[in-house]
C-alpha cells in the first residue's frame, strides 16, 4: 500500500473470502467479533435495524452524524468535485456520491489501512467505480498532495469529520476505548509512529500534565501526569483502572469522566491530531474552487476553537465569503437516536466566488 502523503488509489479490491459462521456462548454474540451478522449489514439488514433501533451502532460499522445539515450546508451539486478527508465507513461519502451524478468524482481521505479498503469495496459494490470514486490512504494534512497527484486544482466539497470512527473504537484490538480490555495502541495507522503505551513509557509527567491540559481540558492533570507518565500500561483496561484507582475519593462518574479525558488527550497525541488539524486549515482555501464549500464535524473544544478561528480569519482576509456565524448542533431526535453524536459541532465556509 502506498505511504501517506503519496496519494495512490488504495489496494485493488478483492472478493470476500468464505467466512466459517463464528462460534459462541450463550444466545446472543457479545465480544466485537462475534457480531457477524452487525458486522455485515447488506445480508443481516434486519438484524442491524433493530441494533440501530435501540439507539447502538452496530458492531464493525458507523453511523453518519449530522447528514441533512451537512447536505444542506455543503449543497452537493451534479458534476461537482468533492473530497471526503475523513472517508471512514462512507456514510457521508456515500450521500455526496449520489448527489454529484452525473459527472462528480468524489476522493475518499482515510489515514486507516485497515479500515479503507473494506471502505472501499463497499463503495464499489454500492455502484461507485473509478471513474467517481477513489480511496486514497493519506493523512488529510496531506490534502494539497493528493489532489496534485490526481489532477485537480482545487475541489466544490471539502468534509471532515473528525476524531475516530465507531469501527475503530469499538474494536478491542485498536485499543480506543475504555471500556474494552485490548493493547493500549490508538493509533488510526498502527504502522506509523507510537502506541499510547509507548508514549505514556517515555513521556515526562510535566509534558503529560501539558498534553492532558491541551488536549483534553482535564482539570487534574498534574496529579494524573504525575502518577501516569513513565509507567508501563500495555492494555487499555490497566491504563483506565490505574487512573479509576487515583481517584478514588471521586464519585464514579467523575472518575470514568476523567479516564475519558484521559484516553483522548492520549489518542489525540498518538496521532498528532491537532497538528494535521491546523495544517488542514491552512491548506483549506488553495484546495478550494472559487465558491466551494467546507464543512467540518468537531466533537471537542480543542478541535473546534481551531477551526472556528481559522473560518473566521479567512472571513477577515476575504477567501471566505460568509461563514457559519453559529456552530450547528444534532437535533434532539439525532442524539437521542444515535448517543454517539451527542458532542458534534458543526461549521462550514464558502470561498468567495472569484
Ligand atoms: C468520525 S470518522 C468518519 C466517519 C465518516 N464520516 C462516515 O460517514 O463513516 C473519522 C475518520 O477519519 C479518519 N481520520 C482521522 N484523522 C485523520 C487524518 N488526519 N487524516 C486522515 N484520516 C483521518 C479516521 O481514521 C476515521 O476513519
Amino acid at each position: 500500500m502506498a505511504d501517506e502523503h503519496v496519494p495512490q488509489p488504495s489496494s485493488e479490491v478483492a472478493p470476500a473470502p468464505h467466512r466459517r459462521r463464528v462460534r459462541y456462548s450463550g444466545k446472543n454474540p457479545r465480544r466485537f467479533e462475534e457480531k457477524y451478522k452487525e458486522h455485515d449489514p447488506q445480508l443481516y439488514a434486519e438484524t442491524v435495524a433493530k441494533v440501530v433501533a435501540a439507539g447502538k451502532t452496530p458492531a464493525g460499522t458507523h453511523r453518519p452524524i449530522m447528514v441533512a445539515e451537512i447536505l444542506e450546508v455543503l449543497a452537493p451539486q451534479p458534476g461537482e468535485v468533492a473530497v471526503d478527508c475523513t472517508l471512514g465507513y462512507g456514510g457521508h461519502a456515500q450521500e455526496l456520491l449520489a448527489r454529484i451524478q452525473p459527472g462528480g468524482r468524489l476522493l475518499g481521505l482515510d489515514a486507516d489501512p485497515i479500515e479503507l479498503p473494506k471502505t472501499e469495496a463497499r463503495l464499489r459494490a454500492a455502484g461507485f467505480g473509478p471513474d467517481v470514486f477513489t480511496a486514497h490512504r493519506s493523512n488529510f494534512a496531506g490534502l494539497p498532495q493528493v489532489l496534485a497527484a490526481a489532477d485537480h486544482a482545487g475541489v466544490d466539497l471539502l468534509l471532515a469529520d473528525l476524531g475516530v470512527s465507531s469501527m475503530q473504537i469499538d474494536d478491542p484490538a485498536r485499543g480506543f476505548s475504555v471500556k474494552l480490555a485490548g493493547p493500549l495502541d490508538m493509533r488510526m495507522n498502527p504502522s506509523r509512529g507510537q502506541s499510547a503505551a509507548a508514549l505514556l513509557e517515555k513521556i515526562r509527567p510535566e509534558t503529560l500534565g501539558e498534553l492532558f491540559r491541551e488536549n483534553a481540558d482535564e482539570p487534574l492533570a498534574d496529579e494524573l501526569a504525575t502518577l501516569l507518565a513513565g509507567k508501563k500500561f500495555s492494555t487499555t483496561t490497566a491504563l483506565a483502572d490505574a487512573v479509576r484507582g487515583a481517584l478514588a475519593r471521586l464519585q464514579r462518574e467523575a472518575a470514568d469522566l476523567a479516564v475519558r479525558r484521559v484516553f483522548q488527550a492520549l489518542r489525540i497525541a498518538v496521532n498528532d491530531e491537532f497538528s494535521a488539524l491546523d495544517t488542514w486549515l491552512r491548506h483549506l482555501p488553495a484546495c478550494l474552487n472559487p465558491g466551494g464549500r467546507v464543512a467540518v464535524l468537531t466533537f471537542h473544544s480543542g478541535e473546534d476553537r481551531r477551526v472556528k478561528k481559522a473560518f473566521a480569519a479567512g472571513r477577515r482576509e476575504g477567501v471566505f465569503v460568509e461563514i457559519a456565524d453559529e456552530v450547528i448542533r444534532p437535533t434532539v431526535t439525532e442524539r437521542n437516536a444515535n448517543p454517539r453524536s451527542t458532542a458534534a459541532k458543526l461549521r462550514w465556509a464558502r470561498r468567495v466566488a472569484a
